[in-house]
């Protein structure tokens, strides 16, 4: 498979450096502002939002005055911004702009005209009625207002030269900050969003509306963003694709990101359901690494990559459905993952190269190695050895030495899992027997493995016609069609000596109670989870993985 890719790869390249140019504009601040839209539509729960983001430790609110359904002009405002502590935004979004107001246009440039009046930190007009707005405007002394001119696009992201013209006219036509909010088709529309305050001399809100628009907001601090929303607990936020603010501050890190973070990142389609995150950033974070972990939803990997060719990239994760494709994007692959046809680790080295890795094999195979080399201690009592182990465990190629050598290995599934299963258990050395309703499937993958690979059905498991030492459970489709009552598999677990459940959610599969009650040790996918984790953290670092602070962040995420 070629990794072309679909669309141009020139986003760098046409990347103008050209600077924008700006007369009023105020000078870029050092951090990126965390701001929450107050939605409200009652004075009351306006009051009551000001106080939840403000508590919640938010820099700024932006007030849509727009939602307000018992909004009284003067005396409304002036209770709002009287309540608040924070800089506070005024907004009264125009219906021809995305917003609710609905009355006349005079009423409303009155009202953002107070707000000026009243002292707001922030008001936000529209760059299409930036004249009408400025011509009736008349400052009071010493006002500090700042006035943000914006521009919102609900249907796609126009190319970067007709983006920064805009921000240009925004700043020739008097704006202080210029906003531009777009909506991704593209997770490389927004990494285009992304790069505008940059290229501008004047302090710019770029972001990029929508699921797939997510790192705009994410990475906003790294560069150079004046502004990125946050929503409360609970709340839908004022557009689509708004994260949470308490992940902006504390898994994202909005305020430690400088121009020199780097950033790191699961790919995927879907990717929002990821515990990646958390488990990178939590790492990260201890160890107090300057990268950023942030969830990647890409459609077309090849034109995902060549528009993210920046060093600062650092280094991708890569899951379902991309895992195959991966392969062809990388300049170099470690020669296991190149046997499986599969990689879930891609790192940048310091020539810009993409090596390609899978740790998924190497973890799920160490921690079977690991509980097989366990089988007469207290598995409770050596948990936490186990997992200090694993990682390192796992790294190691083929060694004479795996406990897995000369064992009966049974494989369900021949899927990507059991794919990088059959190949790792075969690599050390065991002799491997995959199973699949698919005989054809169990075939081509044994063929692929190699000689003396054997197949069999999952009934031929359920009913010991074959057997093994170490049964690994990869597929979601249970042994027996009532799998919940399927006295099947229970009465024949007690044959293997092992038996591993490549799912994590939930940790304690019925397989795993029954693999337990059976006498089995048992190994969860939470370990492969962790392991593959904890390999990937050193490919992208190079130093070990806090393995015990990985195992509690995804505890902490399943719980
Ligand atoms: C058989 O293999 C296919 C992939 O080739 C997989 O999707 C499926 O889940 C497997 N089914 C069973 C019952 O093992
Ligand atoms: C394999 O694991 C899945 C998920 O835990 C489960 O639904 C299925 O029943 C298991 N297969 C067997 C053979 O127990
Ligand atoms: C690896 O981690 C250490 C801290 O443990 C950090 O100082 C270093 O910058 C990291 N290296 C990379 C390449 O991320």
């Amino acid at each position: 498979m070629l990794c072309l890719a679909a669309t141009s790869p020139a986003v760098e390249g046409t990347a103008v450096a050209e600077t924008v140019e700006y007369r009023t504009a105020a000078p870029k601040q050092e951090n990126t502002l965390l701001c929450v839209a107050v939605t409200a539509s009652s004075t009351a729960e306006a009051l009551w939002q000001i106080r939840q983001a403000t508590e919640a430790g938010a820099d700024s609110v932006e007030l849509r005055i727009d939602f307000l359904e018992d909004f009284n002009h003067q005396s409304t405002l002036e209770s709002l911004l009287g309540s608040c502590t924070i800089p506070a935004i005024v907004t009264h979004r125009a219906s021809w702009e995305g917003g609710k107001h609905q009355g006349s246009e005079e009423d409303r440039l009155r009202v953002l005209r107070e707000a000026v009046q009243l002292g707001a930190a922030f008001v936000d007009v529209e760059l299409k009625a930036a004249d009408a707005f400025f011509a009736g405007l008349q400052r009071p002394q010493g006002s500090t207002t700042k006035i943000i001119l914006s521009s919102h696009d609900y249907q796609g992201t126009s190319e970067d030269a007709a983006l920064t013209a805009k921000i240009r006219e925004m700043f020739t036509a008097g704006a202080d900050i210029a906003k531009v909010a777009t909506t991704a088709e593209d997770i490389t529309d927004a990494l285009r969003i992304l790069r505008l305050p940059g290229r501008s001399k004047g302090p710019v809100i770029a972001l990029a509306m929508g699921e797939k628009g997510l790192v705009s907001r994410l990475l906003a601090g790294k560069f150079g963003g004046f502004l990125t929303f946050g929503r409360l607990k609970g709340g839908l936020g004022s557009a689509p694709g708004q994260p949470l603010l308490s992940e902006l501050q504390s898994m994202y890190r909005i305020h430690s990101q400088t121009p020199d973070t780097k950033v790191l990142g699961v790919i995927g389609n879907p990717v929002s359901h990821s515990k990646s995150p958390a488990l990178h950033n939590a790492a990260l974070q201890q160890a107090g690494v300057d990268s950023i972990y942030v969830p990647l939803l890409v459609n077309d990997l090849p034109a995902f990559l060549s528009s993210c060719t920046d060093p600062d990239f650092a280094g991708f994760s890569v899951t379902i459905p991309h895992k195959v494709t991966a392969l062809a994007c990388a300049d170099e692959v470690d020669p296991v993952a190149a046997r499986i046809g599969a990689l879930n680790t891609l790192v940048r080295s310091p020539d810009g190269r993409l090596k390609g890795h899978n740790t998924d094999w190497s973890a799920a195979i160490g921690a079977i190695e690991q509980g097989l080399s366990q089988q007469h201690s207290s598995a409770a009592a050596s948990r936490d050895q186990d997992a200090d182990r694993l990682a390192s465990n796992g790294a190691a190629s083929s060694s004479s030495a795996s406990p897995l050598k000369g064992l009966r290995v049974v494989v369900l599934g021949a899927g990507g899992a059991g794919r990088a299963l059959a190949f790792g258990a075969a690599d050390k050395g065991a002799h491997v027997i995959i199973a699949n309703r698919s005989l054809d499937k169990a075939k081509q993958l044994a063929a692929a493995v190699g000689a003396g690979v054997e197949v069999a059905t999952p009934d031929d498991i359920t009913s010991s016609r074959v057997s093994g030492d170490v049964l690994i459970n990869t597929t979601s489709i249970g042994m027996h069609p009532a799998e919940n009552e399927s006295p099947g598999p229970r009465s024949n677990l007690k044959n293997y000596r092992l038996v591993f459940d490549a799912v994590y959610t939930p940790i304690d599969t019925l397989l795993l109670r029954e693999a337990a009650a059976a006498g089995c040790i048992t190994v969860s996918g939470l370990e492969m989870f962790v392991g593959q984790a904890a390999l990937q953290y050193e490919l992208f670092n190079g130093s070990k993985a806090p393995i015990q602070l990985l195992k509690q962040a995804v505890l902490k995420s399943v719980a």
